[in-house]
């Protein structure tokens, strides 16, 4: 049974049969390397410049992990920080999910490296790999296990040590990117409508946009490939911002439509961290005032998986987002890959 207040606009899930239960986010941790990287360090890295980096991508600073600190273990702190928020121990967790392009390894799964650091004994965990977008692809493989019934405890994290995969000589990237970790904590809360829609879109046809040919079956580690540099990461920058705002405008207007909410209704907007010219263009087209939208990237840079999940904690640690506000996320990225969410705090 629920007692959720009548809102002026419908919630998709209970629409589809899930009357009685909703996906809420209980808490959210968040954890970044203390190593600060600047534009001023990185001018004596590579031929760039401070004023570079800022007019062109609104980034100042990004956070660098140390040598022996891991995806799992930044996973890790995101989580515990998200546990204690929400009053939980680990043993009540029934699933974890770790999005993220940069795995401790290949296998077994960092979801399941976190698990073996939390002590979650009881959980199931598996990664999934949706490069930028992977946070909200997460969120939303959990919102289905929780309206399923299936489990009632999720956390799902997005975690990156992108400085393992830079390479640190060209320009073109290595100013871009940080490493970093969130986590939320997803359950089924009577009192909210949580997490109201979240829509995905995919297109492998762009793929070779930005992606890490190296690595992979495709291309094993092998002295010529590693000496060809194919275990960097590659972007075509311009074409990726291109498809970028469009994506993230689409699936913005997609989600706001299922929803029946109107870009005003919406209290803070949580793009995905990647330029801040990508974020003006986006909100532009969707009609956002600059006060909607949370931008925490002049910090921290791109996270990638990580990136709007550390933002969304920021957001509600600052006190932009108070219980009952809706909620935007939307992002961006390789494969390409896209998505947005609504969320009723
Ligand atoms: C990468 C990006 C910042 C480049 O900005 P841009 O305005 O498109 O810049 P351009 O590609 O036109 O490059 C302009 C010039 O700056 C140079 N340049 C590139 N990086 C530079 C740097 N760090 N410092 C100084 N000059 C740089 C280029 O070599 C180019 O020089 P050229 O004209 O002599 O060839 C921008 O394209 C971008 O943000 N793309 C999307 C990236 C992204 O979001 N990726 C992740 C998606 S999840």
């Amino acid at each position: 049974m629920t007692n959720l207040p009548e809102r002026d606009f419908k919630n998709p899930r209970a629409e589809h049969g899930f009357k009685g239960r909703t996906c809420s986010i209980a808490a959210v941790g968040s954890y970044v390397p203390s190593k600060v990287l600047t534009n001023a360090d990185l001018e004596k890295m590579v031929d760039t410049t401070d004023d570079w980096i800022t007019s062109r991508t609104g980034i100042k600073a990004r956070r660098i992990a140390a040598a022996d600190e891991f995806t799992s273990d930044m996973a890790t702190k995101a989580a515990q920080l998200a546990l204690e928020r929400a009053q939980l121990e680990a043993s009540q967790i029934d699933l974890i999910i770790v999005a993220t392009i940069t795995p401790d390894m290949p296998f077994p799964s960092t979801a399941c490296l976190v698990q073996q650091k939390l002590g979650a004994y009881r959980a199931a965990a598996f990664d999934i790999e949706a490069a930028c977008s992977g946070f909200i692809f997460a969120l939303e493989i959990g919102q289905q296990f929780i309206m399923s019934r299936t489990y009632d405890t999720i956390l799902v994290i997005g975690a990156e040590k992108l400085s393992s995969i830079i390479n640190w000589k060209d320009r073109n990237t290595c100013v871009l990117f940080g490493d970093g970790a969130g986590a939320a904590i997803l359950q089924n809360r009577p009192d909210s409508h949580g997490l109201l829609t979240a829509c995905m879109g995919s297109d492998g046809n762009k793929a070779d946009l930005l992606c890490l040919p190296g690595g992979g079956c495709r291309m094993p580690p092998t002295p010529d490939s590693l000496a060809a540099g194919n275990h960097y990461l590659r972007m075509d920058g311009k074409e990726t911002f291109k498809n970028a705002v469009n994506a993230m405008c689409s699936a913005a207007t997609e989600a706001l439509r299922r929803c029946e909410v109107d870009i005003t209704q919406i209290k803070c907007i949580i793009p995905h961290q990647a330029n801040l010219r990508i974020i003006d263009a986006v909100s532009d087209r969707l009609g956002a005032k600059p006060e909607q939208r949370f931008i925490n990237l002049d910090r921290y840079g791109n996270t990638s998986a990580a990136s709007v999940a550390i933002a969304l904690d920021e957001a509600v640690q600052a006190g932009r987002i108070q219980r009952g506000d809706l909620v935007l996320l939307v992002v961006f990225g390789a494969g390409l890959t896209w998505g947005a969410a609504v969320i009723e705090w």
